[in-house]
């Protein structure tokens, strides 16, 4: 297959009908601080454990259609002595990758942040893709203040966002393409709402300045919502609706598909988000799903605890999880399911 058809089967696979993405990509310091809040300890035997027991959950593949992985885990078996990937493909999931090496200071911004990671890149990408990888991510970030993100920012990080997603098209590569607005600080939320449209109009802007196909790429962006300390919080439509209007705004309809990352919302918080917004009465062009880490896996984490004996419990869990993700991407989700056996 050549390299446009190869990322078109992928697309097609990522976006079947049900499915969304798992994040199981947390670098060294992440995982760390994940499982740490469970009790958990980060030995590399855990986190194999761990990243084993989401990959062949019994069903996964119905709700789960790929998987972001840290480089560490494309390289370990599971407890049946198979490479994580391949155990992915057994349940059509796809394996993924996150290339990018964290956030850098940007010099002369007055303390903001770029992305790294582009030096020997498609190198990389020849490794990752040998290993079974099949799509890849990159993240940005962007910090909400009363003076940012600046200007200089954010033209900085769409540039290498677009470089990045260029250079895993010229290996056949999908790119994950994520500019993340975050939620910390007591903004209310059209000032999450203005910053979104900024970052994500250079964003575009540049992906076109470097000639990546739109349709063979998948937007991962915040939700709109008002700052984390900000309380009560608004309604689910409120919400679904500033989100959809900055993504009308923005995002060409030649892109697949938004799977929205989980940004520190609650489990609950995240699914019915998403169901608010594949319930909204305007026709969208893209499919709107999850690529969660943190909503989907703290319940898991809650249940599996470290112990090797609660592993089905763990996967249970991540199972209930997905399904309810699985049916806000259709709008079908009621809060009421919350309180299904897992
Ligand atoms: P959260 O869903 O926990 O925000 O993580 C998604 C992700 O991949 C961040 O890069």
């Amino acid at each position: 297959m050549d390299r446009i058809g190869q990322m078109e089967r992928t697309v097609e696979r990522l976006t079947s009908p049900g499915r969304g993405i798992l994040a199981a990509d947390e670098s060294y310091p992440t995982i760390t601080k994940r499982l740490s809040d469970h009790g958990i300890e980060s030995t590399e035997e855990n986190r194999r454990f761990y990243r084993s027991l989401l990959a062949t959950t019994p069903g996964i593949g119905e709700y789960v259609g790929g998987i972001i992985f840290f480089e560490e885990t494309l390289g370990q078996k599971t407890d049946d002595g198979e490479l994580i990937p391949a155990a992915c493909e057994k349940q059509d999931i796809v394996p993924g990758i996150k290339v990018d090496k964290g956030l850098t200071e940007l010099p002369g911004s007055g303390g903001e942040k770029v992305t790294q990671g582009l030096d020997n890149l498609g190198d990389r990408l020849d490794g990752y893709l040998e290993q079974g990888a099949l799509f890849t991510k990159w993240r940005n970030v962007y910090e909400i203040s009363a003076n940012t993100p600046g200007r200089q920012a954010i033209e900085a990080n769409a540039e290498v966002l677009a470089r990045y997603a260029a250079i895993a098209q010229s290996r056949g590569m999908v790119p994950i393409v994520e500019p993340e607005v975050l939620m910390d600080g007591d903004h209310d939320i059209e000032r999450c709402a203005e910053v979104t449209e900024a970052a994500q109009t250079a964003v575009f802007a540049a992906l076109r300045r470097h000639n990546v196909i739109l349709e063979c790429i998948i937007l991962k962006p915040n939700m709109v919502l008002p700052g984390k300390s900000q309380k009560p919080r608004p309604a689910p439509e409120v919400c679904a609706e500033a989100t959809l209007r900055v993504l009308r705004r923005t995002v060409p309809a030649a892109v697949p598909t938004i799977n929205f990352l989980s940004g520190g919302q609650t489990a609950e918080e995240a699914t019915a988000h998403l169901n608010a917004m594949n319930q909204s009465d305007k026709a969208n062009p893209w499919v709107l799903s999850f690529s969660y880490s943190r909503a989907l896996q703290n319940p898991v984490q809650e249940a599996w605890k470290g112990e090797s004996g609660n592993k089905e419990a763990a996967q249970k869990a991540f199972l209930k999880r997905a399904r309810l993700n699985s049916l806000a991407r259709d709008g079908r989700y009621d809060p009421s399911m919350e309180n299904d056996p897992a």
